[in-house]
C-alpha cells in the first residue's frame, strides 16, 4: 500500500522519522539563513518578540517540552522572560498577564484542539500570537498573526520525534535571531555549531545496534523506568520518558535530579532502571551524586553523558556538541531505547494504543 512505499526500507514510519533528522536540521538552517549565510526571522515576527515584555508559550506533550528548553533559550540569549504552559490547564489556570505580552503556539500538527481554545481567547483578548508548526495552513497558523515552520517534513508516526529537535533547533533560532536584533554580541556561531549538531546526530543513528542493545539489557522486563537529569536535561528526561511510555506502555517518569530525595527514591527498587542524562558542566558532579543515591538502593543505571564530562562506567558518551544544544543529540539516544523496548514487546510502534497523532477534541 501507498504507506508502505512511503516507509520506504524502514519497517516503521518512527525509525524513518528518527534517522531524517540530521537531514530535517540541515534543512532548518537552510531555511532560516539569508542570502549573506546569515540567520534571519521574518522582520515582523522579530517586532513582536522585541516589543513583548513576556512570552507565554503554549503546548502540549512532545511539543510542551521542546517548550520548556525554548524558554531557556529565549531567556538566556535573547533575555526576555518566558513561562512555558500546558494548553489544557492554560485555559483554567490563565496566570495574570504582563503588559505586553506575546503568546507562542507550540505545536506539529497546528491541530491540537487544547491549545487551539487557548489561541482563540487570546485573540480574542486582543494579544498578538506566533505558531511554530510543521504544517503549513494548520488551524494554529491561520489564525495565528505569525507562523513560523519547522520544516521537518510529515510525521506519521503517533511519537514525535524529527518534530521535537525541530522545534528546538528554530526555538534556537529565534532566540538568537533575536539577540542580534537587539544588538548582543553572541558567544559563539549558531550557525556552525547547528551543523556540528547535524553531524552528532549522524553518528548518532549510525549507532543503533548500540541502543538496541542498552534497551535489551536495560529495559527488556521492566514494568517501570525512570529518568534523571539537572537543567536542561531534565527537560529531555520529561521527553525520554514521554516517548517510552507512550510507544512501550513501560511506565516512565522523568524527574529533576534534585527532586529524587523529596520523595521519588522510595520508588527505587533492586534493578529498577535510572535513565541518567549528564551533559551539563555545572550540574554534572551533582547528577553523578543522584546517580550514586538510586544505585545505592539498587537502581540499574543507565548513563548518558557528553563528551568531556564523561566518566568511567557510562553507558553511552555523545559526541560533544555546545552544551546549550544538548537536547538536540541526547533525546536521539532516548528516541531509539524507546524504539527498540517497543519493538522488543511486540507493540504497535507507529500506533501505539489510545493515541491519536493530533489530539482534535478537548
Ligand atoms: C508525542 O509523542 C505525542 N504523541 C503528543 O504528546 C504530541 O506531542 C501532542 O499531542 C502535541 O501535538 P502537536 O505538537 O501536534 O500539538
Amino acid at each position: 500500500d501507498a504507506s508502505d512505499i512511503e516507509k520506504g526500507t524502514y519497517p516503521h514510519y518512527m525509525l524513518k522519522e528518527i534517522d531524517e533528522q540530521p537531514l530535517v536540521l540541515r534543512k532548518i538552517i537552510q531555511k532560516y539563513q539569508n542570502d549573506q549565510g546569515e540567520l534571519a526571522i521574518d522582520g515582523e515576527i522579530l517586532d513582536a518578540m522585541n516589543s513583548a515584555d513576556r512570552i507565554y508559550i503554549i503546548a502540549a506533550g512532545t511539543s510542551y517540552h521542546a517548550g520548556l528548553v525554548g524558554k531557556q533559550y529565549i531567556e538566556k540569549v535573547a533575555k526576555v522572560p518566558v513561562e512555558v504552559h500546558i494548553s489544557s490547564e492554560f485555559v483554567y489556570n490563565t496566570p495574570l498577564l504582563s503588559e505586553k505580552p506575546l503568546f507562542i503556539f507550540i505545536s506539529q500538527s497546528g491541530e491540537t484542539a487544547d491549545s487551539r481554545a487557548v489561541l482563540v481567547s487570546v485573540k480574542e483578548m486582543g494579544h498578538p500570537a506566533l505558531t511554530i508548526t510543521n504544517v503549513p495552513g494548520s488551524t494554529l497558523s491561520r489564525e495565528a498573526d505569525y507562523t513560523l515552520l519547522l520544516h521537518a517534513g510529515p510525521e506519521i508516526a503517533v511519537a514525535s520525534t524529527k518534530a521535537y529537535t525541530a522545534q528546538v533547533a528554530v526555538l534556537a533560532i529565534l532566540a538568537e535571531v533575536t539577540a542580534i536584533a537587539k544588538g548582543r554580541e553572541l558567544e559563539f556561531n549558531l550557525v556552525q555549531e547547528l551543523g556540528i549538531v547535524a553531524n552528532a546526530m549522524e553518528t548518532l543513528c549510525d549507532s543503533k545496534e548500540t541502543f538496541e542493545d542498552i534497551s535489551r539489557s536495560f529495559l527488556s522486563t521492566t514494568r517501570n523506568a525512570f529518568f534523571i537529569g539537572r537543567s536542561i536535561d531534565y527537560y529531555v528526561g520529561l521527553e525520554g520518558a514521554l516517548k517510552l511510555k507512550e510507544i512501550s506502555y513501560i511506565q516512565a517518569e522523568g524527574f529533576a535530579g534534585g527532586e529524587l530525595k523529596h520523595g521519588t527514591i522510595a520508588l527505587i527498587e533492586d534493578g529498577t532502571p535510572i535513565i541518567a542524562l549528564a551533559t551539563q558542566e555545572g550540574v554534572n558532579l551533582s547528577i553523578r551524586g543522584n546517580v550514586k543515591e538510586v544505585v545505592a538502593r539498587g537502581a540499574n543505571p543507565c548513563i548518558i553523558s557528553m563528551k568531556g564530562l564523561d566518566q568511567d562506567g557510562d553507558t553511552f558518551v555523545l559526541p560533544e556538541v555546545h552544551e546549550m544544544l544538548s537536547p538536540l543529540v541526547s533525546v536521539i539516544p532516548l528516541q531509539l531505547i524507546s524504539y527498540y523496548a517497543a519493538l522488543h514487546r511486540d507493540c504497535d510502534v507507529d500506533k501505539p494504543r489510545n493515541l491519536a497523532k493530533s489530539v482534535t477534541v478537548e
